[in-house]
């Protein structure tokens, strides 16, 4: 299948048109951003790094009953995708309080939560993606009934469920993530976009090393080195 028209240019991936209305090719860009595009940088293989990573896990949570819009894997930096309306939440799942709920909520960073928090946020940049609870969600029309959003939840939970477990026994603390989600032509939810260390927070279950886009955001500098980690971890036979 040949990428066609650019449909779309995220800050992250670049989404082109096929000959198939129902399906898009995905190209995984090297370019990182954090706090907003605010900060901007590329790293050399890093889109192809995130295409490898995400393949993998998305296999794995449609293994464990979670359906993906993945259809398959191109190369080194394209997936076939199924077209779906992207719903504009991002669902965000924490384990570890770090980050924006440390900062929000003045919980000492490194906490483990008492049980797995799932947050929706708006997705829309010109408002800096704010925290949005389910009344927003309605009043924004995200999405058409409240039963969605516990389906999201729902999804939110299982995703976790499944990939902490698979990340623990590679040594690695799923301290939390994003995901985004997109309807097909038939109604279905799918689980879309990515998941890769730009959308998640891994930790060294043994040094606390930070493996993810926190490198970047706080200039630790190795992100390569860190994502390629995560990947090597990821295909452990365990
Ligand atoms: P946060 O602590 O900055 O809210 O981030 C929570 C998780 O969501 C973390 O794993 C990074 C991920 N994330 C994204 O993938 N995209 C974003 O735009 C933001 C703000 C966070
Ligand atoms: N993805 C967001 C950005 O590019 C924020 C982040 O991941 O920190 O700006």
């Amino acid at each position: 299948m040949q990428k066609n028209e650019l449909l779309y240019e995220g800050k992250a991936k670049k989404l082109f048109t096929t000959e198939d209305p129902q399906l898009l090719i995905a190209e995984f860009k090297d370019d990182l951003t954090a706090f907003n595009a605010e900060k901007k940088g590329s790293e050399s293989g890093k889109g192809a790094l995130n295409c490898q990573i995400s393949t993998n896990l998305f296999a794995l949570l449609s293994e464990n009953g979670v359906a993906t819009h993945l259809v398959e894997t191109i190369d080194d930096n394209h997936q076939l995708v199924k077209k779906v309306d992207i719903i504009p939440i991002e669902v965000v799942v924490r384990n570890v309080a770090t980050g924006s709920l440390s900062k929000r909520l003045g919980i000492k960073d490194g906490t483990v939560l008492p049980f797995t928090l799932v947050e929706f946020y708006y997705k829309d940049d010109d408002l800096n993606d704010p925290l949005i609870n389910d009344e927003h969600c309605l009043i924004l029309d995200l999405v058409d009934d409240v039963k969605k959003l516990d389906i999201l939840r729902e999804k939110g939970r299982l995703i976790n469920d499944v990939l902490k477990g698979f990340f623990a026994a590679r040594r690695l603390n799923l301290v939390d993530f994003k995901v985004e989600f997109g309807v097909d032509q038939n109604g279905e939810i799918l689980l879309s976009d990515e998941i890769s260390p730009d959308s998640c927070r891994f930790w060294d279950m043994d040094t606390n090393e930070k493996l993810d886009k926190d490198r970047f955001r706080q200039n630790l500098g190795n992100v390569k080195v860190a994502y390629e980690e995560v990947l090597k971890r990821i295909k452990e036979d365990k």
